[in-house]
């Protein structure tokens, strides 16, 4: 895999490719992205059916019991976390990315016992077959120049793909620029469908979905523990970001972003 050509040699061979129609995945994954041209439901009609809506379901007439107070588990992080619309770019240490990387998606240990050697993370993936890249827009971060990098989680490098991408273009992608503007980084989550879907098909799809909150979470849980403020975002502009990240949007498309920066005061 080189910097120019990055995708290419992950691709399925067309010889090897199913014929027919596209999946019904791509075509979901197409209709459901976001563009400039959406109508947007209104603030106050989105905020009437939320108050009609019953905080959970309520089982009543069947036994029920009390539950006893939380212990506080995960440092905290879980009740302490908080989704920040106001950051600070102050700049993150390079230790700081590098703990809030590995708690994402890091490589946590050798894996010879599904006969499918690619190894564990630090989050589950339906088959360990891992179909995420990360991908870390950077902007304030002390050791590491600004730009576009991308994760090698194995060596524990990061790789700079693209010293070219300000954090104002990157913004501009974004239904919300001045929570871009506001982080020190960017964690971009870039799906590779292939890698869950030659296996579970359009199952394979979900899975992708349902790893990438394993990983938000995991960095926003990881980032709160730290003293970071974080948003998860999918507020963005799917063609424009995919092609800022040199990404084509079926093959490979970012499914999530997560920005992180300090605590505005
Ligand atoms: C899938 C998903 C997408 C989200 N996208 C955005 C977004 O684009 N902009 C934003 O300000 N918040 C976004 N959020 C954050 C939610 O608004 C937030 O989680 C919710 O208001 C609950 O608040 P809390 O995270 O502080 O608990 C997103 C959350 C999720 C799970």
């Amino acid at each position: 895999v080189t910097a120019a050509d990055p995708w290419t040699s992950i691709l399925v061979p067309e010889a090897e490719q199913p014929e027919g129609p596209p999946a019904v995945w791509e075509v979901f994954h197409e209709n459901s992205k976001t563009t400039r041209y959406a109508t947007v439901m209104p603030n106050d009609v989105v905020a009437a059916r939320m108050e009609r809506m019953h905080p959970s379901l309520v089982h009543r007439g069947v036994p029920a019991v009390d539950l006893p107070p939380a212990a506080p588990v995960l440092a905290g992080a879980a009740q302490a976390r908080r989704s920040a619309r106001e950051l600070d770019p102050v700049p993150i240490p390079v230790g700081d990315l590098a703990t809030l990387l590995d708690a994402a998606y890091g490589v946590t240990a050798a894996n010879a016992d599904n006969g499918y050697p690619r190894p564990f993370r630090a989050v589950p993936s339906g088959g360990a077959l891992y179909p995420l890249e990360l991908y870390v827009a950077v902007q304030a971060a002390a050791g590491i120049d600004p730009g576009l990098h991308h994760l090698e989680p194995g060596a524990r490098r990061l790789e700079h793909l693209d010293p070219g991408l300000t954090a104002e273009a990157l913004a501009g992608a974004f239904v919300q620029p001045e929570v871009i503007l506001g982080s020190a980084v960017v964690v971009l989550l870039g799906a590779l469908f292939e890698r869950s879907t030659f296996k579970y098909g359009e199952r394979g799809y979900r899975f992708v979905l349902i790893e990438a909150g394993h990983v938000a979470q995991n960095l926003t849980l990881a980032a709160t523990e730290l003293g970071y403020a974080s948003v998860c975002l999918g507020g963005y502009f799917d063609h424009e970001v995919d092609a800022l990240v040199g990404l084509d949007g079926v093959t490979s498309s970012i499914v999530y972003a997560i920005a992180i920066g300090g605590r505005a005061s």
